[in-house]
């Protein structure tokens, strides 16, 4: 059942590049888009002028990396919500907004309220779900399916991924509804996101060398994931994968941050992972990077091929294949799960089923 893997978390890892094609050739046939699958209100946005993402957890994190896409590609304001948050909140929600909730189960107590918050005021809902027929799928305006497969690793990894490609999608649509992408780029960003497989499969044959750094790090009492933009949202995500299964302390901050408090908590050999996916921001990050190391702090780098000189400030450097940068977050998660499972695995913890947590969470 595990497909010849010591634990499904791993199995789901690999699973990535087939949940990622299985979700892109859903949505994007004959090299167009296709969602055919909701109103063509939501598909064009007609007449939304705000846009609210609410979700828990990992599926939060895609929510924060969509608000970078979308606002880019469609123009439109997002604002993204922890459901726990936004249901208790009072959102001044209306009619021109459109709530999307990003779950994976379907089945999640707080955003499944805030959800029927959004439906009870007539705001039009779409749903980003894996489980088919849960909840939020059924009582939501509309849905799109993510196609992972069943994810039974309390940690998800490929129900994430495949969450991220159709925030990628809708963007890319929205992008060239509001006539703020052109016919040409389209097609360049389509073919971006259908290659993005065959990079995860590439991604994932730096297996043993993150295994190797990872085994280092466990006795570990804290580690920092800082970046900017796309790349703070990746931090979110690989801090969160770093705690929830090798019960290592570990933050994500957006870099620029870092010197309003935290950087107090720098020791000699804290592990800080700076993340370097968005051209535009290397600068900026890697010179929060050099503050870290000149207080001892032990450096490693995520960036794509080519950025060679991440080497001049990182101890150890883990390298992704090129993509447009609006989609990084595809690829430079993988070695992220891959570095919590490892430090997990050399712990001797459950990867699976990490203690306190629970693969849904039904109550809030
Ligand atoms: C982390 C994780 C959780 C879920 C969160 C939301 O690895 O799995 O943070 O992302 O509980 O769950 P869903 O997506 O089912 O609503």
């Amino acid at each position: 059942e595990k497909g010849g893997f010591e634990h499904f978390m791993m199995k789901e890892i690999h699973e990535q590049p087939k949940a990622a094609r299985d979700t892109i050739g859903h949505y994007i046939v004959d090299e167009a888009i296709n969602l055919s699958d909701i109103s063509t209100q939501i598909a064009q946005l007609d007449g939304i002028e705000q846009i609210y993402i609410v979700a828990c957890g990992s599926a939060y994190h895609v929510g924060i990396a969509a608000q970078y896409i979308i606002e880019d590609f469609a123009g439109v304001p997002v604002r993204v919500d922890l459901a726990s948050e936004f249901r208790y909140r009072k959102p001044l929600l209306k009619k021109s907004d459109l709530v999307i909730v990003i779950s994976q189960s379907g089945e999640t107590a707080d955003s499944l309220a805030a959800l029927r918050l959004a439906v009870d005021q007539e705001i039009p809902t779409l749903a980003i779900v894996n489980v088919l027929g849960s909840s939020i799928a059924r009582e939501a305006g509309d849905v799109l399916y993510t196609y992972a497969g069943p994810e039974i690793a309390v940690a998800t990894t490929k129900a994430y991924s495949t969450q991220l490609l159709i925030c990628y999608v809708l963007a890319v649509e929205w992008g060239l509804a509001k006539g703020r992408i052109s016919d040409e780029e389209y097609h360049r960003l389509i073919k971006e996101i259908e290659s993005l497989p065959a990079k995860m499969d590439r991604t994932l044959e730096d297996k043993e060398r993150i295994q190797w750094f990872a085994s280092k790090f466990a006795n570990a009492h804290d580690m920092f994931f800082i970046g900017r933009g796309i790349d703070y949202a990746i931090s979110m995500e690989g801090s969160l994968k770093m705690k929830e299964i090798s019960y290592v302390h570990s933050e994500a901050y957006a870099a620029g941050e870092l010197k309003h408090g935290t950087i107090s908590l720098i020791e000699d050999g804290t592990l800080t992972v700076g993340i370097l996916t968005q051209p535009d921001l290397y600068e900026k990050t890697i010179s929060n990077m050099v503050e870290v190391k000149s207080r001892g702090g032990y450096i490693m780098g995520l960036t794509s091929y080519g950025n060679y000189n991440v080497e001049d400030t990182a101890h150890f450097t883990v390298y992704i294949p090129k993509t447009d940068p609006h989609f990084a977050t595809s690829l430079a998660i993988i070695p992220l799960q891959l570095m919590g499972y490892y430090v997990s695995v050399s712990k001797g913890l459950d990867v699976d089923k990490p203690r306190n947590l629970a693969k849904s969470v039904t109550v809030e």
